[in-house]
């Protein structure tokens, strides 16, 4: 949804991927064996991730896959002087839907009555019905030390760099995902107590998943030479 931190959209435009640091899952037990990974190549499956925001939780992929996708991407995302400040909380099952079952009861309790219903409730609804949730954080303590030797540098360092790697791996797996912003520090609140998540850590995004339960309409593109891209010396 994009009602909140539009901040965010510059940082993690930033393809280049990718934060490491721990990943904490959890789940209740179903799907442990590992399935075989992608045959598609990496440059198609960037060409072929798209935001699915219609799912459903009756997923092919199994939990252990999904793990092995994340866990790759926290591991091997560079970060700013490797100080591995990224951290996911991945949601599995009846674990996800108490997630937005959270959310909604917090978005409720802060937005007008009929904005709620129409703006929050049904989109809430249809990520609830997915399977899992990734939510991104950042933990600002690994970049204190360099804050004081570099302050005005560590605002431009991009956040949650993990995500599109996520995102696109997540995809070329089948399984529909979308991008969300649910960033109130009262349910930032009720994460770290229902999940033990440090309270120092800021939420950035929640990366929502399922099976893909619609097709995403056309894209249209900008023209890329001259216009986002330019290159000089080829
Ligand atoms: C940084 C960022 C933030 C986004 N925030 C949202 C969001 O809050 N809600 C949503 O439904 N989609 C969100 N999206 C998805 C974009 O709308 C989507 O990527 C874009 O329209 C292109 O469509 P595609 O993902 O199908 O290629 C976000 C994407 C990015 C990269």
């Amino acid at each position: 949804m994009y009602l909140h931190s539009l901040p965010l959209l510059l940082t993690t435009l930033l393809i280049a991927l990718l934060i490491p640091s721990a990943i904490f899952t959890f789940t209740s037990s179903r799907n442990t064996v590992a399935m075989s990974s992608t045959t598609i190549t990496l440059a198609e499956a960037f060409k072929s991730r798209r935001s699915i925001r219609v799912i459903t939780d009756d997923v092919k992929v199994v939990d252990s896959r999904i793990q092995e996708i994340i866990h790759d991407a926290v591991l091997h995302t560079p970060s700013p002087f490797n100080a591995q400040e990224g951290r996911v909380v991945l949601l599995l099952k009846d674990e996800h839907k108490k997630y937005w079952d959270l959310a909604k009861e917090v978005v409720k309790g802060l937005v007008p009555a009929q904005f709620f219903e129409r703006a929050y409730e049904p989109r809430i609804k249809m990520y609830r019905a997915g399977y899992g949730t990734a939510l991104f954080f950042t933990d600002p303590a690994p970049l204190k030390a360099f804050e004081a030797k570099w302050p005005t540098l560590v605002d431009e360092f991009p956040k949650c760099k993990s995500l599109i790697k996520v995102w696109t791996t997540l995809s070329a797996e089948g399984l529909g995902c979308s991008l969300q912003h649910y960033d109130y520090p009262a349910l930032d609140a009720r994460v770290s107590e229902e999940w033990n998540v440090p309270a120092t850590w800021k939420v950035k995004s929640q990366l929502v998943f399922g099976n893909p339960a619609e097709t995403p309409p056309e894209k249209i593109f900008e023209p890329v030479e001259n216009h986002r891209l330019f290159v000089h010396g080829a």
